[in-house]
């Protein structure tokens, strides 16, 4: 009798051993590791981290994939999401970043459609280049970020060589005194930058596809620690109002020599998960995961995400999330959050679970480091491209010509953009042009020529799905 009960408990437990794996990033590498800081900015900023130069943080990175599930190849080309959750002496501070330092749209709503368009079509299944490039020809603020996903940086080497980039301009400073400025978050690999061409990448894909994550684990294993410093780009609520470029917007970088990088503090990564599933599948991050001196600007799509990813927690993982021992924020007294499923540490008691209780007197941390901001140039993204929309894809492809990049651009668009129907193509053609007339006339060329070998009757029947409900 006792054997059948551990048959039905072994049996039961088993497809009960997966939870969901996330929409978008599924597939990562992670590891723990350390913060160290180089440089004290308390003039200007209070946050716990940056206090005191030679201070320590414990830190759990994960290093992910966007588009592909957790089956999918690590080198293929995609943007590289860079999460990190550091332990500080005031509770969890998370950087929810990635390896460009520009997004694809900067509407929130338009999220879940950008992720379809690079996913699997409704009707076949799989991945559709007409439904890719329908989308961006269609939504051409994410050019920029085109630009840098088909440039020589797509593909990294290994993840221990990758920039990353908060991306969102974020408010630094001090609640005490309500004076802040704002911040643009960079790290840059000690080790360098380094990538695959599009066809090492293509050829690893199908041999290793967990490429990216043996390479991470296996460096870390042998004591060759991936470290990148951490780089802020810092500009005063009174240069804002004069800035050319909205700094709430995401498709736009803040040029570096208006606004030098300066370190903070560097990163090392030296030791991996003891369990992949416990501290890293169910880590989870997000961008609202704040301390005292770190605050949101008033980036409509940082609070898109700030509501989306504690939400995304719940459904993942389950409400009591932050109690795992991978989340759990250390010197913070919450009691407002009780019971709920599998509550594992306490349920602290009999402590009062209601505000303003005469019986144990709380502090409530500082508010936000400002009152009041400079909001002037917050507005509703879904208005249509503007010319200035063009200039830094512009200065990007200059850069790539004077690097000798742009024949690399324009292969590693072409292969790709010949993936999508004929008309498709045209448009994305016409997108380009608009950044240059000569990557236009360069990638009609490169297609026409990849053109010749492609016969687009036998297109994918999830194409011609595609170009039937256009009719
Ligand atoms: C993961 C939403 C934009 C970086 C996720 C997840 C959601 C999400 C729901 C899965 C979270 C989970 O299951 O734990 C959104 C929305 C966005 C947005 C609604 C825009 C409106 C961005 C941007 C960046 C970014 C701009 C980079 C700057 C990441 C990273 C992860 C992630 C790194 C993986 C986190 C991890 O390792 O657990 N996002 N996202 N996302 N997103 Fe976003």
């Amino acid at each position: 009798m006792r054997l059948y009960t551990q048959l039905i408990e072994t049996l039961a437990h088993y497809p009960r051993e997966r939870i969901p794996e996330r929409v978008v990033h599924a597939k990562a590498a992670g590891a723990w590791g350390e913060f160290e800081c180089t440089k004290d900015i308390t003039d200007w900023c209070s946050a716990a981290l940056f206090s005191k130069v030679g201070k320590k943080t414990e830190v759990l990175a994960r290093i992910s994939t966007v588009a592909g599930e957790r089956g999918s190849s690590d080198t293929l080309r995609d943007i590289r999401g860079f999460a990190v959750k550091f332990k500080t002496d005031e509770g969890n501070y998370d950087i929810v970043g990635n390896d460009l330092p520009v997004f694809f749209i900067r509407d929130p709503i338009k999220f879940p459609s950008l992720n379809r368009s690079h996913k699997r079509h409704p009707r076949s299944g799989v991945a559709d280049g007409s439904m890719f490039w329908d989308f961006h020809n269609k939504n051409q603020e994410g050019v920029h970020c085109l630009m840098q996903l088909f440039g020589p940086r797509g593909v990294p080497k290994s993840l221990r060589n990758v920039n990353a980039f908060g991306n969102h301009t974020f408010k630094f400073g001090k609640p005490e005194d309500g004076t802040f400025r704002y911040v643009k978050i960079h790290f840059k690999p000690v080790d360098g930058i380094k990538t695959l061409t599009e066809e090492e990448a293509v050829r690893l894909a199908g041999e290793e596809p967990d490429y990216h994550i043996k390479d991470m684990y296996n460096a870390i294993e042998s004591g060759d620690y991936p470290q990148w410093k951490m780089m802020l780009q810092v500009m005063t609520p009174k240069e804002a109002e004069t800035f050319r470029y909205n700094i709430f917007d995401i498709t736009k970088v803040w040029p570096h020599a208006e606004f030098p990088l300066q370190e903070v503090g560097i990163m090392t990564l030296n030791r991996n998960a003891d369990n992949y599933f416990a501290e890293i599948e169910q880590a989870a991050f997000s961008p609202s995961t704040l301390i005292p001196g770190i605050a949101p600007s008033a980036d409509l799509m940082l609070h898109a995400r700030m509501f989306s990813y504690p939400d995304a927690a719940r459904y993942r993982i389950g409400p009591n999330y932050q109690q795992l021992p991978c989340n759990a924020a250390k010197n913070v007294y919450s009691p407002y959050q009780r019971d709920g499923p599998m509550r594992v540490d306490g349920n602290y008691g009999s402590d009062p679970d209601y505000v303003r209780s005469s019986f144990r007197t709380i502090r409530s941390g500082p508010a936000d480091v400002a009152h009041s901001e400079w909001v002037g140039k917050v507005q509703a993204y879904s208005s249509d491209v503007e010319p200035i929309d063009w200039e830094q894809p512009r200065t990007l492809w200059k850069l790539f010509k004077k690097n000798g990049e742009d024949e690399v651009f324009i292969h590693n668009l072409s292969g790709h953009v010949n993936k999508a129907l004929p008309e498709v193509q045209k448009e994305t053609v016409k997108m380009f042009a608009k950044v240059d007339e000569e990557i236009g006339k360069r990638l009609e060329a490169a297609l026409s020529k990849l053109g010749e070998h492609v016969d687009h009757k036998q297109a994918p029947p999830s194409q011609r799905v595609l170009a039937e409900h256009r009719r």
